[in-house]
């Protein structure tokens, strides 16, 4: 059975909040996609969530909470953590802290690590179902693990409505790529995902394929079925050319824009959708050139990992 759309109206969020009690599923929009949420203290839920998603329990999920309060019970802040929270939450920034002696967070939801990623998503949707919760959930995207994310209501019924029990709308996702995620277990910080906050002031972590400092960052992610190649100025016949800003293709080649007038935000709550529609159609998709500034960093970040092939 496929798992009922419902706008998330407070009846839905109360339904939303019972069958999260009870250890189900449900979908809640973010600002940046849609995630799959259970309570995170209940194993038994986290092992199902993992198991709707294919995912490896060795890579940990993040633990979104309504406020700094909750995230402070759940993480240790340091100084540069704390500054980090006030600049960037609520929002799509992800904190990675040492795990609090008062977590609730069970250990398959961390993967076991002595650390924890914490999340206060600015969706008021998301907001609502947390605050109405009152304990922290886990969601990865709604999206089985290695495929492209959702960032519609529809996406999420279309990739795994059959596994969970509600999925609420909230339109399509403003920022269309997963947060930031920004380590504080060392100092300085360092990023290990880029999103739409700017963490610049910040070093990207050195990848290390023994011990990825985001367990899920390395492998091949964002999957369409078609092959993808990037970088493109000259598609070849048979290719979908995803163009980007006024691309001077010849006319007819340009299978679709991410955006006509260049504006990273606008490519970036794009992508995962046309990058969705494009592979029901094409075998091989070419991908123009994106600027690497600003959101254009993890947009060339999820393609380069959707370009993959392992
Ligand atoms: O925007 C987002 O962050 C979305 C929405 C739903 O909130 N969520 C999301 O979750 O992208 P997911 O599970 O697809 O990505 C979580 C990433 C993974 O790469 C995981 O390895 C990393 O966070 N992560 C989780 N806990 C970690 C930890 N303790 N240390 C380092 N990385 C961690
Ligand atoms: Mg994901």
């Amino acid at each position: 059975m496929t798992a009922p759309i419902v706008p998330a109206t407070d009846t839905a969020i109360s339904r939303a909040v019972e069958i999260l009690a009870g250890g189900g599923l449900v979908s809640m929009p973010t600002e940046t996609v849609y995630g799959l949420a259970c309570d995170a203290a209940n194993p038994k839920a986290v092992a199902q969530l993992y198991a709707a998603k294919g995912r490896p329990i060795f890579n940990p999920l993040i633990a979104h909470v309504a406020d700094q309060a909750m995230a402070a019970r759940e993480g240790v802040f340091n100084t540069e953590a704390l500054a980090l929270a006030a600049s960037g939450w609520p929002g799509p920034l992800t904190l990675v802290t040492p795990f609090a002696a008062t977590g609730t967070v069970c250990d398959l939801a961390r993967a076991g690590l002595p650390s924890i990623a914490l999340r206060v998503p600015g969706h008021p949707i998301a907001h609502a179902l947390l605050e109405s919760f009152r304990r922290p959930l886990v969601a990865p995207s709604a999206n089985p693990s290695g495929k492209i994310s959702p960032t519609t209501a529809q996406h999420v019924a279309s990739d795994m409505g059959d596994k969970l029990d509600l999925i609420l709308d909230g339109g399509p996702c403003r920022i269309g790529v997963e947060s930031t995620i920004v380590s504080c277990l060392q100092d300085p910080p360092v990023i290990l995902r880029h999103g739409a906050f700017d963490a610049s002031a910040y070093q990207t972590g050195a990848p290390n394929e023994e011990k990825p400092l985001a367990p899920g960052g390395m492998s091949r992610h964002y999957a369409p079925n078609a092959t993808l190649r990037l970088n493109v100025t000259a598609p070849i016949s048979g290719d979908a050319y995803l163009g980007f800003g006024p691309v001077d293709a010849p006319r007819g080649r340009v299978t679709a824009n991410l955006s006509e007038t260049g504006d990273l935000v606008e490519a970036a709550a794009n992508l995962f959708a046309i990058l969705r529609k494009l592979d029901r159609t094409w075998a091989r998709i070419a991908v123009a050139p994106i600027p690497m500034s600003g959101l254009g960093l993890a947009i060339n970040d999820r393609l380069a990992r959707a370009a993959k092939r392992d």
